[in-house]
């Protein structure tokens, strides 16, 4: 298990029941620092409704969610999952404070029960999860339940990544894709549920679709698919 998983040189770190690799507590990528950027800016400009608000969406071991609180967020982080021992871990690792987060063990698709207008959101590698008529509704929600000139930094996997390989949900329309990755890729990869798998376009369309106003959207060089956007 500690070959190397990508050019990244990340290693295979499961997440709880087939919902892929923790990649978040091994490295910062380009969506993450962008979001650390935005959660400096309002820290620094001290103009955000007292603290500055980070969520982290299917945080997994909370290693982003750790970088934003070590940047001077108050986080909430929240997964599917019982995160909440290794959220503590990468807490500690960074030095930041009890008081600084807090994690809920809630999906996405509860979303609307989280009081919080966040500030900053972030959600990295879990959209897929969700049928995209899910995701449309989450992200929907999720924009309500942000702050008026919240950033979402947002990505999914990717229908031009490895991931794709023999997927039968090539070919699909992105409303009615859901498939099982071959048992190669699953295995590598640990993603052992059905997945919808976006291009470029089709993840845009999706955070337009909820209301969001997309402002950048870009590939990693794995194939996965980031994009940021505005609730404004
Ligand atoms: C591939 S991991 C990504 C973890 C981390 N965000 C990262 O980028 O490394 C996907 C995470 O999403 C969580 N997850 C899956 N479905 C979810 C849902 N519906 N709501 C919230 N979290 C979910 C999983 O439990 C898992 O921790």
């Amino acid at each position: 298990m500690d070959q190397h998983l990508n050019a990244y040189g990340d290693v295979a770190r499961p997440t709880e029941a087939g919902h892929g690799m923790d990649i978040a507590s091994q490295r910062a990528d380009e969506l993450d620092l962008l979001a650390i950027e935005q959660v400096r800016t309002l820290v620094s400009r001290g103009d955000a409704k007292g603290a500055v608000l980070a969520l982290d969406i299917g945080c997994g071991h909370g290693g982003q969610a750790a970088r934003m609180a070590q940047a001077g967020a108050q986080v909430l982080a929240i997964d599917v999952e019982d995160c909440a021992d290794k959220v503590a871990a990468s807490m500690r690792a960074q030095g930041v404070a009890r008081a600084a987060w807090a994690f809920r063990r809630i999906g996405i698709e509860q979303i609307g029960s989280v009081d919080l207008q966040a500030d900053v959101i972030v959600c990295q590698r879990m959209i897929h999860y969700l049928r995209h008529g899910d995701a449309l509704a989450a992200l929907t929600a999720l924009r309500r339940a942000a702050a008026a000139s919240a950033a979402l930094y947002l990505s999914a996997s990717g229908m031009d990544s490895e991931l794709a390989d023999g997927y039968a949900g090539r070919g699909v329309d992105v409303r009615e894709r859901f498939a099982l990755l071959t048992a190669d890729r699953a295995c590598k990869h640990q993603i052992a549920l059905p997945v919808c798998l976006y291009r470029e376009e089709e993840l845009a369309d999706l955070a337009r679709a909820a209301g969001w106003r997309v402002r950048r959207v870009f590939r990693s060089s794995f194939g996965n698919v980031k994009l940021v956007a505005t609730r404004g």
